[in-house]
């Protein structure tokens, strides 16, 4: 496989990633009506202003390297061909033939020479227009259209967006400071090394706030308090999107100063390359000492650091592209989360993890992983996740009990209230959300 996106170096600008705390959004205190996670009209109303207005993440340029690589993927009751051509660029099209509708592809990754429908074999060029239609003289009113219905494609990021509006704005607009915030990372030089599909027992927004806050690592992952700090947070929120800066290889306030250095900043460590036998510093300096070590053996381990911030070495940088891509960045690899609403019940979604690994310098591009979709719980996907994951399904049932209010959010959750102030710009615009609507 070719090296992912050579022809797709990242766009943006070469400065480093802003560090500065952004102003704190004026927002109102009160509670978020629980039915905006579990009634029908809503999530109708969502699709209408919100899902079918704005960009939506749609794969990975290194998912489809070659002309006629392409993929389809589904968001509510659509599902779109993202299909590399022969130029080099990628195009979106409805994933539906226009004889009788039928859905040209399943789900899922593949490679074609042009489309064919398999029930009367009307045929596609990679580009849309048709290439063949059986008998067509046996419709004397023609063909119905040029080809296949093709909507707004871009890439940034080394990820390919694609609008269902043929009048949204550019994708550059749309994602605001994102580039500028994450474009120092080179996410073209790092190899999905995970791609699965969850369907998870829960609506799409309470696995996005499940990502979008802190608060909870108390609560149902305190192994994790032995090596990051979830308290003294940086939290920017941004005109649509938002972010948090987590410190790593430190501890929590929340624990007392341990005899030893914990397993996972142990763990940390000896990824950074640090052998923690070797290490005679306080547990407080080992973020600093880190950070260091990484930086001085980075260009032996065939990596550039040179446009990261010492920061950027060790935390956790976790953006929220709105509505549904969750990121937690570092400089040696990063995740995605998308989230993606169920076609037809708000208390199931789509829940896909990319996890991806820089390649250093010299180095071989691995082969991708193998696609792996199962349901809820069926199977971990680790502990973390799994802890989530296991969380979720009682949080979805309890917003649909009489006995719950509402949201309580707390400053710890600023986020969680900011996206929901961002959902209401889309779904009531500038007049703001009318007297008794969600
Ligand atoms: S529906 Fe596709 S060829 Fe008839
Ligand atoms: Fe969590």
């Amino acid at each position: 496989m070719p090296e992912a996106n050579a022809t797709n170096p990242p766009t943006g600008t070469v400065d480093m990633t802003p560090l500065d705390k952004a102003p704190a959004p004026e927002l109102p205190n009160d509670i978020i009506a629980k039915e905006r996670y579990t009634d029908a009209d809503f999530m109708r109303l969502e699709w209408e202003r919100m899902w079918s207005k704005i960009w939506l993440l749609g794969c990975m340029e290194q998912d489809i390297p070659e002309a006629g690589d392409y993929v389809a993927t589904e968001i509510g009751h659509e599902s779109i061909l993202l299909v590399r051509q022969a130029d080099g660029a990628v195009r979106a099209f409805y994933n539906v033939c226009q004889h009788r509708g039928n859905q040209l592809r399943p789900e899922g990754a593949g490679h074609a020479e042009s489309f064919q429908c398999a029930y009367h074999h009307w045929e596609y060029h990679l580009d849309g227009t048709f290439k063949r239609i059986p008998d067509s003289e046996t419709f004397p009113q023609g063909t119905p259209c040029t080809g296949l219905e093709e909507i707004p494609c871009d890439t940034w990021g080394s990820m390919v967006w694609f609008s269902l509006d043929p009048d949204v704005e550019p994708l550059a607009d749309f994602l605001d400071m994102i580039p500028a915030h994450l474009d120092p990372y080179q996410f073209h030089k790092m190899a999905r090394d995970r791609h699965v599909t969850v369907e998870w027992d829960c609506n799409w927004k309470t696995s996005v706030d499940a990502f979008n806050e802190s608060y909870h690592v108390q609560g149902i992952h305190p192994q994790l308090l032995w090596h990051l700090d979830d308290l003294n947070i940086q939290i920017d929120c941004y005109e649509r999107h938002n972010r948090y800066i987590i410190e790593f290889a430190t501890l929590s306030p929340r624990v007392n100063q341990p005899p030893e250095i914990p397993m996972g900043i142990k763990h940390l460590m000896k990824e950074g390359g640090m052998d923690p036998a070797d290490y005679y510093g306080r547990v407080k300096d080992v973020r600093a000492d880190l950070q260091a070590h990484k930086r001085e053996h980075a260009p032996e381990q065939g990596k550039d650091y040179s446009r990261l911030h010492d920061a950027q070495l060790t935390d956790d940088f976790h953006y929220l592209i709105f509505p549904n891509v969750t990121m937690n960045v570092h400089a040696d690899d990063y995740w995605i989360f998308r989230q993606r609403p169920h076609a037809s019940d708000p208390n199931k979604c789509y829940f896909d993890i990319w996890t991806f690994n820089l390649v250093p310098e010299g180095e071989e591009w691995p082969d991708p992983p193998e696609f792996k979709q199962f349901r809820h719980g069926d199977r971990s996907i680790g502990l973390v996740l799994d802890q989530d994951a296991a969380n979720l399904p009682g949080v979805q049932k309890g917003m649909n009990s009489k006995g719950f209010r509402g949201l309580w959010i707390g400053d710890q959750e600023l986020r969680i209230r900011h996206f929901h102030k961002v959902l209401d710009d889309y779904l009531y615009g500038p007049g703001g959300k009318p007297d008794g609507a969600l």
